[in-house]
């Protein structure tokens, strides 16, 4: 019988072990692109991209870095395929992993990604779901250590909705043994039930946002109205007022903190321009590095371990 094959539906699905693995080789992978050295395990490969939600960087990031790998990628937006006319997800598993190598799925709930997932004759990626967005904190932390090498004893101030970002760098800090402070306004917050036997070294929450951002290593934040909670986005806009990132904010970090977003952003909504745009935010690189670290995860769950040089 073949084997199951290994999915990336949660960052906590890979260990500390495997994930310092593949920044090492997100790293040899970059170098090799920015000397503009062919690198191509992937040659006669496929990825199956399915959208059910709009993107820009996810989209570009792993299609250019498909095609920069050898193989080819195919773009599947919902409304132009048959799931937007009720196919079931798990017959649409079973037909897409039959020919193709690998399966990036962007989508609502995670238990749309867990049921293809677990139809799926190959790996499939998580490229965000209501829960989750494993592939950003990847490039994110990657993004960190570049910059100011590992995250693990660091602190990581959360601004905002407590999203599917958000936890995943809860996700991360359990696993790479760090702290994230959260801070976000009253129903915007950690919900109870996902954090019921979470080990609370690795994360605190902060009524004042200024609070949390004291002597944080990184401070990071997100949109207000996540896709797919757009019915709530002018009750969300009240609530969120007092949660911009700004330089006041930024102030009350350590002097060498980085400033993060996944983008796409608002300014003058969850950052102020001065931030986004000033000295301490590294937003670009953490968008180019999508793509970087999504080539190694390719290579990983296509070809498993290669020997690092
Ligand atoms: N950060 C991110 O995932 O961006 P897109 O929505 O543009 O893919
Ligand atoms: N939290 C945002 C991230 C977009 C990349 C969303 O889910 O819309």
């Amino acid at each position: 019988m073949t084997p199951a094959p290994r999915h990336f539906l949660q960052l906590s699905d890979f260990s500390r072990d495997e994930l310092d693995y593949l920044f090492a080789r997100t790293g040899w992978i970059k170098e090799r692109f920015k000397r503009y050295e062919l690198y191509q395990p992937l040659r006669d490969r496929t990825l199956a991209m399915v959208f059910e939600k709009a993107s820009t960087r996810t989209r570009v990031s792993f299609e250019a870095g498909m095609n920069q790998l050898g193989g080819i990628a195919i773009n599947l937006n919902r409304g132009d395929t048959q799931l937007s006319r009720g196919e079931p997800i798990e017959d649409v598993a079973r037909v897409i992993s039959r020919m193709v190598d690998v399966v990036m799925i962007r989508t609502f709930e995670q238990s749309i990604i867990e049921r293809f997932a677990a139809h799926s004759r190959v790996p499939v990626i998580n490229g965000l779901t209501n829960e989750y967005h494993p592939c950003q904190i990847l490039a994110d932390m990657y993004t960190y250590i570049e910059h100011r090498g590992s995250l693990s004893g660091r602190t990581v101030a959360w601004i905002g909705d407590a999203n599917n970002v958000c936890y995943t760098w809860l996700q991360a800090a359990a696993v790479f043994d760090f702290r994230v402070h959260v801070s976000g306004p009253a129903g915007y917050r950690l919900e109870p039930t996902r954090i019921a036997g979470a080990d609370r070294a690795h994360f605190a929450e902060f009524d004042d946002p200024m609070e949390a951002c004291r002597g944080a290593d990184l401070v990071t934040t997100d949109v207000w109205t996540s896709m797919g909670y757009e019915a709530e986005n002018e009750a969300r806009k009240a609530a969120f007022a007092d949660f911009m990132v700004d330089a006041p904010m930024m102030q009350m970090a350590h002097p060498d903190a980085l400033f993060m977003h996944c983008l796409p952003a608002h300014r003058g909504e969850e950052v102020a321009a001065d931030v986004i745009d000033g000295p301490q935010s590294v937003v670009w690189d953490e968008a180019e590095n999508r793509m970087h670290a999504q080539k190694a995860l390719l290579e990983f769950l296509v070809c498993g371990r290669v020997e690092v040089a």
